[in-house]
């Protein structure tokens, strides 16, 4: 099973290859499958002798990209980007998605709005009728967090969810610090309900940074299954 996920999601990848122009900048997200489109990128173009520039969306992707040799440069440098390539956690028949697996969700989101192509690579097992079996990532303030958990679970059954489970992602010690120096509250909802309502409900909450929810964001999506 793992082995037929990692093959889909190097198919996804290098098919996401035709949709890269090496003159213009690359936003380039995070997570396993980005990482071979960035090993893709540097068979297919550095080691061709061509300069590629990229915007990267997590401190992983720009260790791996730059020891790869790709150009990593500030989003802040950029006017707008042509075509920003991620992943994600799971994708509806809508194409909204839920992301934050690997932490990145804001730094992510931020990159994709600003882009005018948003695509997506992912394996088949990402696919799913109705989100909310891999738990939602809300990417929260570290000041007063606890009592912010706390709102957002009354959120939660104010929006007619029973008993849900939030939890702080954990690193190996202590609570999981994002790249942007703030915890994520993972919930675990089983499914959701009504995405939108969700998705501003928890934004209206003070201390809440952003949610992995990402709607009428990705123009395109392109599922690996061999
Ligand atoms: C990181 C993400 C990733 O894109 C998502 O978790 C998918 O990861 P992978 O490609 O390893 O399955 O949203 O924040």
């Amino acid at each position: 099973m793992e082995k037929k996920i990692n093959s889909g999601k190097k198919i996804a990848a290098t098919k996401s290859m035709e949709f890269i122009d090496p003159k213009k900048i690359i936003g380039l997200g995070t997570g396993s499958t980005v990482n071979h489109l960035i090993n893709k990128i540097h068979e297919t173009f550095v080691l061709n002798g061509q300069l590629i520039t990229a915007v990267s969306t997590s401190t992983e992707t720009t260790d791996l990209a730059s020891s790869l040799g790709i150009n990593i440069i500030d989003l802040d440098q950029v006017d707008e980007l042509n075509v920003v390539i991620d992943g994600a956690d799971e994708v509806d028949p809508e194409n909204n998605l839920i992301k934050g697996g690997g932490g990145a969700l804001l730094m992510e989101k931020i990159v994709a709005s600003c882009s005018k192509q948003f695509i997506i690579i992912v394996d088949s097992s990402k696919i799913v009728s109705n989100l909310g079996k891999f738990p939602l990532p809300v990417e929260v303030v570290q000041f007063g967090s606890e009592r912010i958990k706390d709102s957002v679970e009354r959120l939660l059954v104010s929006l007619g969810y029973q008993m849900p489970k939030v939890t702080f992602r954990r690193s190996e010690t202590n609570k999981y610090v994002t790249d942007q120096h703030n915890y994520i509250l993972d919930l675990h909802l089983n499914e959701i309900l009504d995405a939108k309502a969700l998705s501003l409900g928890l934004l209206q909450l003070v201390g809440v940074v952003e949610v992995g929810l990402f709607m009428d964001l990705a123009s395109k999506i392109i599922i690996g299954d061999d």
